[in-house]
């Protein structure tokens, strides 16, 4: 007995040759509107699409740990900190951490005994101290420690001495192994000059000992 899936009916086979026949035509109609792009045809200028929309978790405040980046003081204290830490990160020795205290203790020096006179006078106290003064008020906290860096030209570190008639002290300071806290102050004087203090603890700088060696 004959299956009728295997003979389809011839006006079945007809319906479908003209099916694929319009398929084809319609292939071709399609090639022929869109010809190739010619070299020398200007590239279409862009859709303006709508401008993206930012992820749906974009952060709207800066990350928890930046939650003080805009406070001024802050700011500062992180520039003190980075200036002097950068240095001692070369000679691979310990980083630096602010000492609210010694800060203090710079900010009280300059506002009872520097502020009127805004001279390069040490306080003479129990740390280790760098003085800075800057004609105007852009001096920020990485110039005045740019500027005792600077030192290092006229320092000997295997003889551990200073050029005739330099100073050698403040990068000595700023390199001293065992100072770990650093406190700093940056005003200005009475006559609108810039004054920098920065107050190290322990204090370095010992006569006949070395910034780079440990002495505890
Ligand atoms: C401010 O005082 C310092 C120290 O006396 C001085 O060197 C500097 O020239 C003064 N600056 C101005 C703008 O008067």
């Amino acid at each position: 007995m004959p299956s009728p899936v295997c003979k389809p009916p011839p006006i079945l086979l007809f319906i479908l040759l003209l099916f694929l026949s319009a398929a084809v035509e319609s292939v071709e109609q399609n090639n022929a509107l869109h010809p190739r792009r010619s070299p020398f045809r200007p590239r279409r200028t862009p859709y303006p699409f709508p401008p993206q929309r930012p992820p749906h978790n974009h952060p709207k405040r800066p990350p928890p740990n930046n939650k003080n980046i805009n406070n001024a003081a802050e700011l500062e204290k992180r520039e003190f900190l980075a200036a002097h830490n950068k240095i001692r990160l070369f000679y691979k020795e310990p980083p630096l951490t602010w000492d609210h205290t010694l800060a203090l203790y710079a900010k009280n020096y300059f506002r009872t005994q520097r502020y009127n006179d805004c001279q390069m006078i040490h306080s003479t106290g129990p740390h280790g101290e760098n003085l800075f003064w800057g004609s105007g008020k852009h001096w920020k906290p990485s110039d005045a420690v740019g500027f005792w860096a600077e030192e290092v030209k006229y320092y000997n570190s295997k003889a551990n001495t200073c050029m005739n008639g330099k100073m050698c002290g403040h990068y000595t300071q700023i390199v001293w192994r065992d100072s770990l806290r650093l406190g700093c102050f940056r005003g200005y004087c009475k006559n609108g000059s810039t004054y920098i203090i920065c107050s190290y603890d322990p204090p370095g700088n010992f006569v006949g000992e070395k910034p780079f060696d440990s002495h505890v």
